[in-house]
């Protein structure tokens, strides 16, 4: 009878009560082409912006006409980096002391730096009009290399600023100088080693975009972007144009992936915004893909120096670092703004390091500003792969297995809270149970005793590819932070929960978080649920709408769940405490005697004398008399100001074949054990590692962002910049261990980029294991192998 539709595949799911599997909420929509992003978004009279960019990575700005573009016909605005300076914004402060340009006026710094924005009544228009303005350039030296933006007779990149001679952005530094010192005098063994985590970029699926609409009679400005952090966007934009916050509404409709790359404001961001002022029409604006890999953000690009102190048996004594920060032409790194370097200086990792120091300083070049967290908590994958890296040099210096240096240095369960060598308290965990659960489902001395094999055979052969064990132990930091510690542009990091309870028992939840695909609208739903025992699919989650929801600082940092999960568990046990006194006032006793089960509050001693969350929210609505002080209905707040961060942690292993002819790598297994404390929804814990995991292997084997001695850009599209697909990556092996974290309301530590933190040294290590070669820089393509065999022979 139903003209052979086929059955719907969201109907009928019983969801859980609470924590536990349940089928994603959003799916429904965007598994049928029904979510809408910012590119959906279509307005009455819309106009279309576009952004002429540089082709030049250094050049000094002659002139530009722009009477070509103008006398397009279908071109409505054109708007030059000296129409900004007339109105004050032509630079606009950055999250990390520095300015940026919005559209440059004296020079261009990297290639891709926006010089102009053209306004025309479509996108086609907009983007004919570009190739009309004329732009003269004086081509100057451009500072490609980190190590060269030192130089004393470099080019000197922000020339504009008074009295800057240099390119040198900061020097930071962490940790205990002498003791580290100390122990490197005294150690039995030092090993160290130069490594480069590459630029690379967070690449969404979805590029950044924004539709601005300025109501010239109101005054109010409605931007609809991909924003990660809607209301620190509200803020930016009332500081930066001077519109009040009350008349700013920032609407982040979904989000196709951010990854750290949708945090920031960018330029066209901004030039839409403006654009929309002067048309008095709506703007919109979308990158394509090659402006996004270019000119929006970057991640990682940290040279660094790594130095391991140990005994001969491989205990480590002790870590020193110096790190040089290629932070591209503007410092525009987004963090709190306390840690110019992230929380790098968690570089000691999973393991009892008695002293360490790092020094961290920051350069200019002519390359795109922005450095993200890309997929981690500020810079802590590049400490992660540093050490892990390290620990592996180690056991190759000291011919010691490497499962063996990490036995014999992981933190014990006994030393939690255990403080770092570098101040950090990492709340729970339990270390050897998770690496031992990750050896023994991958069969490690089974893979070595095979590994052994294919060398004799190889040995005797010539023939068959050489195979690799790799593995690292991640400590991931994550949930910023406490508010004493730690702000994003001089806002501290609470994050809010509003819960509203509906008179017929069903809710709304309101939070300043933003998800871009981690599936908050269900996970969000089961806290309050396990919570309230009201079902999650009477839950809906509401985010992404300033208008709609309670100021915060967004998703980030896999912050959502350590913030604002937390937040949401505390605002729905405050309704549960009003629940307790309106169900007392139903059933004429004391709130005292009152016991709570799963959604019904019932009589001590006496079961059937209750009433369950549903009855109690209409009775908080009706007429009922409710004792003294009692307001009626449910609704609640919490703004949550977390005491420290969560530490989620794992073991991973990666088994690799490498053909030594062609240097090609292929990934046959990877064992990843991670524990993330109580998981909310395991599928969509599990969802997350299998992201994360092939992050790591898209880093270590192919994404780089690349650059030619003039600056040219070479990685701007996904035929350069390669990303993995599901033919690169193996069927995930996935297994747990669950440590609460202590702090936390429920337990819950935060998973979403934990994987993508881990990965990359344990595939790294894997390749480097089977090619028996001490150290080579990722990207490890097939060329990059092949050359590291040449400058070794394979050790068979
Ligand atoms: O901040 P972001 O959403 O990126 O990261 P997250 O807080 O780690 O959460 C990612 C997704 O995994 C969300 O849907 C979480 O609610 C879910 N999750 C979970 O089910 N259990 C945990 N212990 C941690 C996260």
């Amino acid at each position: 009878g139903t003209s052979g539709r086929r059955p719907d595949p969201f109907a009928g799911h019983a969801s859980p009560m609470g924590h536990g599997n349940m089928v994603r909420k959003e799916d429904a929509r965007f598994l049928r082409g029904r979510g809408r992003f910012v590119d959906d978004i279509r307005l009455p009279g819309m106009l279309h912006g576009a952004v002429l960019r540089s082709p030049y990575a250094h050049a000094r700005i002659l002139s530009i006409d722009t009477g070509g573009a103008e006398s397009h016909p279908k071109v409505r605005a054109v708007i030059t980096g000296a129409d900004l300076e007339r109105r004050g914004m032509a630079w606009i402060p950055t999250l990390s002391h520095d300015v940026a340009a919005v559209l440059a006026t004296d020079k261009v710094r990297y290639q891709g730096q926006e010089v102009a924005f053209v306004v025309a009544e479509d996108r086609y228009a907009a983007r004919d009009a570009l190739s009309l303005i004329e732009v003269e350039y004086e081509p100057l030296e451009p500072v490609i290399d980190a190590h060269r933006a030192l130089a004393p007779d470099a080019p000197v990149i922000r020339d504009e600023i008074p009295g800057r001679t240099d390119n040198h952005i900061f020097d930071w530094e962490a940790g205990d100088a002498a003791a580290t010192e100390a122990a490197f005098a005294a150690a039995e063994h030092v090993s160290s080693c130069e490594m480069l985590y590459p630029r690379v970029h967070p690449a969404p699926l979805e590029t950044c975009g924004i539709v601005a609409d300025l109501d010239p009679v109101s005054g109010r400005l409605v931007v609809y972007a991909t924003a990660q952090a809607p209301h620190a966007h509200r803020a930016l934009y009332s500081g930066i144009i001077g519109i009040p916050e009350n008349r700013i509404r920032i609407i982040s409709p979904d989000i196709g992936g951010g990854f750290g790359n949708k945090v920031a404001i960018y330029p066209g961001y901004l030039c839409a915004v403006i654009a929309t002022s002067i048309t008095g029409a709506p703007v919109k604006w979308t990158e394509d893909r090659s402006e996004n890999l270019m000119s929006t953000s970057f991640a990682r690009d940290f040279h660094m120096r790594g130095e391991i102190a140990a005994t001969r048996d491989g205990r480590i004594q002790g870590l020193r670092v110096q790190v040089l920060a290629d932070h591209g032409a503007f410092n525009g790194t987004s963090q709190p703004s306390k840690f110019p370097a992230g929380f790098f200086h968690i570089f000691t990792g999973s393991y009892s390091v008695p002293a360490a120091h790092c020094t961290v300083r920051g350069v200019y070049t002519n390359k795109a500003p922005g450095g993200v967290a890309y997929a981690c908590s500020f810079r802590i994958t590049e400490a992660s792969y540093l050490v892990e890296r390290l620990v592996d040099v180690l056991a190759f210096d000291l011919g010691l297995d490497a499962a063996e240096v990490r036995r014999r240095n992981l933190l014990r369960p006994e030393q939690f809270p255990y403080r770092c060598a570098t101040g950090w308290e990492y709340d729970s965990g339990d270390y050897p149970r998770a690496f031992e659960l990750a050896l023994e489902m991958a069969g490690y001395d089974e893979l070595r005793r095979e590994q052994a094999r294919g060398r004799r055979t190889r040995a005797e052969t010539g023939e068959g590819t050489v195979m690799g064990i790799g593995l690292s132990f991640f400590t991931e930091a994550v949930g910023a932070g406490p508010r004493k510690d730690m702000d994003i542009g001089g806002f501290g990091m609470a994050d809010a929960a509003e819960l509203r309870v509906h008179p017929t028992g069903s809710a709304e939840l309101r939070l300043s978080c933003m998800s871009q695909g981690q599936g908050h609208e269900t996970t969000f739903a089961q806290i309050v649920s396990e919570e309230l025992g009201i079902s999650p699919d009477d839950i809906e989650v509401i985010e992404g709408d300033t208008d709609r929801t309670p100021f915060g600082l967004g998703t980030y940092g896999s912050r959502s769940t350590p913030v604002s999960g937390a937040a949401a568990v505390m605002a729905a046990r405050k309704v549960r405490e009003r629940a307790r006194l309106v169900a007392a006032a139903m059933l004429e006793v004391s709130a005292d005697d009152l016991v709570w089960d799963k959604g019904r509050f019932h009589v001590r001693g006496d079961r059937a004398a209750g009433v369950g969350i549903g009855e109690i929210a209409l009775a908080a609505h009706s007429g009922l008399e409710l004792p003294e002080g009692v307001e009626g209905q449910l609704d609640a707040t919490c703004v949550y100001n977390p005491p420290n961060l969560t530490f989620p942690f794992g073991a991973y292993l990666c088994v690799v074949d490498v053909d030594p002819g062609t240097g090609q790598v292929t990934v046959r297994r990877f064992v990843a054990v991670d524990d993330c404390g109580v998981r909310i929804n395991p599928a969509i814990v599990e969802g997350q590692v299998h992201g994360g995991l092939a992050d790591g292997i898209g880093m270590a084997l192919m994404e780089v962002m690349a650059f030619d001695t003039d600056g040219n850009h070479l990685g701007a599209s996904f035929m350069d910049y390669l990303l993995p697909t599901s033919m690169e990556c193996p069927s995930w092996e996935l297994g747990k261990t669950v440590t609460p974290s202590p702090h936390h309301p429920i337990g819950a530590k935060g998973i979403g980029e934990s994987a993508t933190v881990g990965s990359p040294a344990a595939v790294v290590n894997a390749v480097l294991d089977a090619i028996g070669v001490r150290h080579a820089d990722m990207p490890l393509t097939p060329a990059h192998v092949w050359s590291a065999i040449q400058g070794r022979p394979l050790r068979t």
